[in-house]
């Protein structure tokens, strides 16, 4: 088997799990609101989905998603999921002899994007106590020169959990607009964060904005997203973006009645999943030389460090997925720092979370016998 075969099979296997509890991927598995499943019902029903829909997006939706994020002046671009428009915005503005400057963890897909596009990435290390699990202004300054086309900030970050302030995103901004470089602001997590600030408050012109409905909606498998942009960059990225044919019309739809909803949502959603992070604070608190190096995080997943207990990421993981857990190992974000942690998502039913708070001593035990788990992706 090819290793896209084998990474391929290793998902399939998962979504082919029954009652898989996916505390993996930050997917949000609370039940769906009904009125998003009306949408979505009357759409099947009136079958409307044998039309494209419009190239960027029904106009509703677009108006809808900059609506939410308050950028009365920017343009919204629909995309298959938030990672299209990383690849688009990554393709359009990576060039050979640029570089892509992002922080260590992050979000690794926009990397292998720019990298294929020629750009040379440059990964500032924020993972640690000595870096308060941060990026700093003066670090992203000495990283950031005439040839930085691009700048990438997971906000919150993915898996960290942390959020800049906005006097940080001023910074960040500022030392964007003296290079000259576009700024793209992933804030796939934002909705769940206790307050955020928008990059492209400070810095309209060269910031693009990534959004996602997959995290707070719970539309991960619908695939819609969006990238958010003044209207020149949307001109120039709507010349040829891969869906031109338009997103998915029931995603949309889905979206849409999200959106309309929202305000009712999100509360009682983000309610549940700190009470998950608050039961995996305890349950990890009670376990020798396990550790949360940040508490609450600011988005829908918890760090939790195993390596003071000599617990090797991938052997938890697996002792859980004989569990019918699925829990992230930390080299999935960075290799550099991957084998001190894995992650586990909190927009969870709460009988999935405290499964895995009461499993947790004795998969402890199960991992320090596991000594050459399967490949994990
Ligand atoms: C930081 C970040 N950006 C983007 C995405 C992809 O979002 P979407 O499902 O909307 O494509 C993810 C998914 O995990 C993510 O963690």
């Amino acid at each position: 088997m090819r290793p896209f075969d084998v990474r391929n099979a290793h998902f399939d296997r998962l979504c082919n799990t029954p009652g898989l509890m996916w505390l993996g991927q930050n997917t949000n598995h609370f039940p769906t609101h009904p009125a998003v499943v009306r949408a979505m019902t009357e759409c099947i029903a009136s079958e409307e989905f044998h039309a494209y829909a419009p190239p960027m997006g029904f106009e509703a939706l677009r108006r809808g998603i900059v609506a939410d994020l308050g950028l009365a002046d920017a343009s919204a671009l629909v995309t298959d999921g938030a990672v299209e428009a990383l690849y688009l915005a990554c393709h359009a503005f990576s060039a050979p002899g640029s570089t892509f400057v992002t922080t260590d963890p992050g979000w690794k897909w926009p990397m292998h994007f720019a990298q294929a596009a020629g750009a040379a990435i440059v990964e500032i290390p924020i993972y640690g106590r000595e870096y308060d699990f941060r990026l700093s202004p003066a670090r992203l300054e000495a990283a950031v020169d005439e040839r930085t086309r691009i700048i990438y900030l997971v906000d919150p970050n993915n898996p960290l959990g942390i959020c800049y302030t906005e006097a940080e995103i001023r910074a960040f901004t500022d030392i964007a607009r003296r290079a000259g470089a576009y700024f793209i602001h992933d804030c796939t997590y934002r909705h769940f964060a206790d307050s955020h600030t928008l990059a492209a408050s400070f810095y309209p012109e060269r910031t693009i904005t990534i959004y996602s409905f997959s995290k707070w909606l719970g539309l991960a498998g619908l695939r819609v997203g969006a990238l958010v942009a003044a209207e020149e960059i949307i001109e120039r990225l709507a010349a040829a973006p891969p869906n031109n044919l338009g997103s998915n019309v029931l995603s949309q739809r889905a979206a849409m009645a999200g959106l309309a909803v929202k305000d009712e949502w999100m509360p009682e959603i983000n309610r549940r999943q700190r009470r998950n992070q608050a039961a995996i604070h305890a349950a990890v608190a009670a376990v020798p030389g396990f550790a949360i190096p940040v508490y609450p995080s600011q988005a829908n997943f918890l760090v939790i460090e195993c390596i003071g207990a000599g617990i090797a990421p991938e052997a938890l993981c697996e002792a859980y997925r004989e569990e019918g857990i699925m829990i992230r190992q930390g080299t999935y974000h960075t290799p550099a720092f991957g084998q001190r942690f894995v992650k586990v998502s909190t927009t969870v039913p709460e009988s999935w979370a405290d499964a895995f708070c009461a499993k947790l001593p004795q998969m402890v035990e199960r991992a320090r016998g596991i000594e050459a788990p399967g490949p994990l992706f």
